[in-house]
């Protein structure tokens, strides 16, 4: 079983701790935190006695007993993470969007072509997902897509304390915040994953005073079809997400989250292609990358970070095309 240090210890974090801890796949060693108390409060509250809470990112890089280096620090701070990491010869998990700029992407393949021992997977959690899988074996047997429309839209927790003046990082142009690189990545790594690159990307984004996109519309054109993105941070959507073939027709309550899939083949009459999922939404994930690790699958990983470079693109001319600016990112 490999060993695993984290970055950050907000609630993603332990959501991956718990589910590291739930499946077995991964044994946590480390967990590092600017504030140790944070730290040692998660190793305390999830009782990981044989964990330690680092106070100095160095000092978890160079320790012998961790191989993989998750990182779920704000979006603009996983370039100089993942680049830590690697340079002290650990594999890294990513939470997504993995990186703010194609440049940031290049860099780090550059280092992952001198070092092929070494691996970095993006936290596309829905990929893994059972249902997302069950959906995806649907489209991909479907003779023609005629288009999609894919939506992820949620009212953020932390859309108050921003409207109260306090910027949070998610809400940041200096953390890459926003609603299309927070969910509507989501959105852009199904369409990629089912579709692959699209031919042109547009997006006309809804932007608070500081920069940053709330909510949005966007565009994918493919040779014969668009798909239609639709994701946001300020509202609440409860429309599904839709894959369309002709009188064949792909449905997900949730495309981000999804507990129901269906697959309809006329008005009326839909398949119940739902599975069961996991309470922990990050446990089909990680059993996953503990799989790939352990197998060494190198074919797996390769593919999984094309996929992370296409989605990087694609999320690039989107932000280009909405006019959304960053104040970091390797541009
Ligand atoms: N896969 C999913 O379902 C999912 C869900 C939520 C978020 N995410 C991703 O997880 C990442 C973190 O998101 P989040 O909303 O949790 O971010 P966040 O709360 O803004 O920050 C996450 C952690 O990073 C550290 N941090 C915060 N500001 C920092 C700074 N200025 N410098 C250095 N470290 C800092 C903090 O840890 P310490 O104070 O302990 O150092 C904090 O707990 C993002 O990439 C996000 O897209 C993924």
């Amino acid at each position: 079983m490999a060993n695993v240090g984290t970055i950050g210890t907000s609630a993603i974090t332990k959501t991956f701790l718990q589910a590291c801890i739930a499946s077995c796949a991964f044994k946590i060693t480390h967990v590092f935190s600017r504030t140790p108390e944070k730290a040692q409060a998660l190793i305390d509250d999830l009782f990981i006695p044989d964990a330690r809470a680092d106070r100095e990112l160095e000092a978890m890089l160079a320790s012998t007993d961790v191989d993989i280096i998750y990182v779920a620090s704000p979006n603009s701070l996983h370039f100089q993470h993942v680049k830590a990491a690697l340079a002290h010869g650990k594999s890294v998990i990513v939470e997504k969007p993995a990186f703010v700029s194609p440049a940031e992407y290049q860099a780090i393949d550059e280092i992952l072509k001198k070092n092929p021992g070494l691996h970095v997977i993006e936290g596309a959690r829905h990929l893994y997902d059972a249902n997302y899988l069950a959906a995806s074996e649907r489209v991909r047997a479907y003779d023609e897509v005629t288009g999609a429309t894919l939506t992820y839209m949620k009212y953020s927790s932390r859309y108050d304390d921003f409207k109260a003046g306090k910027n949070p990082n998610i809400f940041s142009p200096k953390f890459a915040g926003g609603a299309l690189y927070d969910l509507g990545v989501y959105l852009v790594y199904a369409a990629v994953d089912w579709f692959g690159m699209p031919k042109q990307a547009n997006y006309a984004a809804t932007k608070a005073e500081n920069g940053i996109d709330l909510h949005g519309l966007a565009r994918l054109h493919y040779d014969k079809f668009d798909v239609a993105l639709i994701f946001g941070k300020d509202q609440q959507s409860f429309l599904p997400s839709e894959v369309y073939a002709h009188t064949h027709t792909l449905w997900l309550d949730n495309l981000g989250m999804p507990a129901k899939v269906r697959a309809y083949d006329g008005p009326a009459v839909f398949q119940d292609l739902s599975q069961h999922t996991a309470e922990n939404p990050l446990v089909d994930e990680v059993n996953a990358f503990s799989l790939m690790f352990t197998n060494r699958d190198d074919a797996q990983f390769e593919q999984r970070w094309q996929l992370t470079g296409q989605v990087n693109c694609v999320l690039d001319q989107l932000r280009a095309s909405a006019g959304i600016e960053f104040e970091s990112g390797q541009d």
